[in-house]
């Protein structure tokens, strides 16, 4: 059996847990941006890591996993894509086109992003970043379509919402990633956490309490069955600094 690429989750947090200020708003967009980064005064001694380029050099990381909740809130309405009247069939197998998976990788590193319901608009190109859609068979054929059109590469894994094990296993296979990071919020978390996927997780906790009911958490998904343990971790790391906070880094014991 062929071993799935790592799966190593890297998250930001409030020490409440939180890793955003509010459902309704995006961290990369103004005015949270600011108001994340003033949670964390300047230290003298900072912990923030390039985690990335750590995972790079350890396993040799060349994919960022994100949900689509990075990208559109929930209340969003993306713009409307004309419909498809070809023969959708052949739109629902992978898209791979070879001019980019041909490139080498790294240097080549691929933004992978979970989009079901195909909510994601392109518009921008990043030197030696390629993205990667993970879609399923319910996913619009005209975002597909859309999707062809722009030149955009798509796994389709999965009926309703994305097989993250079937996913994860197939960025291994189709694509040669061998270690994926994921930088993504609660509910991607806590889907990859339900899967049994997370093998090493970073937290940098800031000086700061969010709270509200319902904002994104570290790890948001599915809830545990009543009676059902939790998944344990075993502490590799921790580093705190001047300003208040505080780096930790855990394994999962018995993953990948
Ligand atoms: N502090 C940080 O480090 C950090 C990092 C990332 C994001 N954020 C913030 O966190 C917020 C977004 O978090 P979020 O929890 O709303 O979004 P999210 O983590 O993107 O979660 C939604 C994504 O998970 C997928 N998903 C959920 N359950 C699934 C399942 N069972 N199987 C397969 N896929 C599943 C969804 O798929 P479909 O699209 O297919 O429905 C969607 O792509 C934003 O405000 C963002 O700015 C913070």
């Amino acid at each position: 059996m062929l071993e799935r690429p790592r799966v190593v989750i890297n998250v930001g947090a409030s020490v409440d847990g939180k890793v955003a200020l509010t459902r309704d708003a995006l961290l990369m967009h103004q005015p949270s941006t600011d108001l994340w980064a003033a949670m964390t005064p300047p230290g003298a001694d900072p912990v923030p890591l390039d985690v990335l380029e750590l995972l790079k050099q350890q396993y040799g990381c060349n994919a960022i996993l994100e949900g689509s909740g990075s990208l559109v809130t929930e209340s969003e309405t993306p713009e409307e894509l004309p419909p498809y009247d070809g023969d959708a069939a052949d739109l629902y197998e992978h898209f791979l086109p070879a001019d980019i998976t041909q490139l080498l990788s790294p240097p080549l590193m691929w933004f992978v992003v979970v989009d079901s319901r195909g909510r994601v608009r392109w518009t921008e190109n990043h030197e030696n970043w390629a993205v990667l859609v993970l879609v399923t068979r319910s996913t619009p054929a005209a975002y597909l379509a859309y999707l062809h059109r722009e030149h955009i590469c798509y796994l389709v894994i999965g009926e309703v919402q994305v097989d993250l094990e079937r996913a994860i296993a197939a960025m291994g296979t189709e694509l040669g990633i061998r270690c994926v990071m994921s930088a993504a919020g609660g509910g991607l978390n806590g889907a990859l956490l339900r899967a049994g996927l997370i093998d090493e997780l970073y937290v940098t906790l800031a000086p700061a309490l969010i709270g509200g009911l319902g904002t994104p958490s570290v790890m948001d998904g599915s809830p545990l069955a009543v009676g059902e343990a939790a998944t344990r971790l075993q502490l590799l790391s921790v580093n705190a600094d001047t300003s208040g906070s505080v780096r930790l880094h855990y394994g999962v014991p018995g993953s990948g």
